[in-house]
């Protein structure tokens, strides 16, 4: 299992200490960037992810939550992000596209749906992305209550992708935490993503260390 917490939750007045545990703890440092647009908040932009970036010494993983996701792949590339991400409700008709741009760039191709998106909507693409996302909260903030039908959204996806034969992973983001992390594996996860949980706890490396390994029920 992949931990890829959300910097979204992190003390922005400590950012470089919250990369610094993340480099000693993580799998990949998780970059959300909102344009108030495709959802209703903003994030923060190139200064911050470019900042994250130099300083990261594991993979970074861009969520791209903005209309026009296209516009910011060969920046984020060129900044050394291994893993980029955008919605299928920003991209319409070109998802195909945007995921064949990603991949000849050399970036893990992810394609993500909010909550009331139909799970099936991914199947089309499975074969052209490294990772669908599945978001367990509708997108655009920290701090939610984790959607419960999730879990057998995920588990739909992932039957698909093995039935199909393909090896793309499936990362959730939204609410997760040490409580849901055991049932999202089973479901079939394979990257979680944590903000709250992470930052909000009184020790954020102890929780990644759970996420990567639930408890057995
Ligand atoms: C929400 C973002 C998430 C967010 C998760 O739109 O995509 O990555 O930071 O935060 P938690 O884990 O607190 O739900
Ligand atoms: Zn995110």
């Amino acid at each position: 299992m992949l931990v890829s917490p959300s910097l979204l939750s992190a003390d922005f007045l400590h950012i470089g200490d919250a990369v610094r545990l993340l480099n000693a703890h993580a799998d990949l440092i998780h970059l959300d960037l909102m344009d108030g647009v495709l959802v209703p908040n903003l994030s923060f932009g190139f200064s911050v992810s470019d900042a994250v970036c130099s300083a990261a010494a594991i993979p970074t993983d861009a969520h791209l939550m903005t209309v026009h996701p296209w516009r910011w792949f060969a920046h984020l590339q060129r900044k050394g992000v291994r893993y980029i991400s955008f919605h299928l409700e920003a991209a319409g008709g070109d998802a195909a596209q945007h995921l064949a741009a990603l991949r000849g760039m050399g970036v893990k191709a992810g394609l993500a749906i909010d909550p009331d998106v139909p799970v099936h909507k991914l199947y089309p693409y499975i074969g052209m992305a490294d990772f669908f996302v599945i978001m367990s909260v509708y997108a655009g903030f920290g701090g939610q209550k984790f959607i419960p039908e999730s879990i057998g959204r995920i588990a739909a996806l992932k039957s698909e992708i093995l039935r199909r034969g393909d090896s793309a992973l499936i990362e959730v983001d939204g609410g997760v935490s040490v409580s849901n992390a055991q049932a999202l594996r089973e479901a079939g996860a394979g990257i979680l993503v944590a903000g709250s949980a992470v930052f909000g706890a009184p020790d954020p490396a102890a929780v990644i260390r759970s996420l990567k390994r639930p408890a057995v029920r």
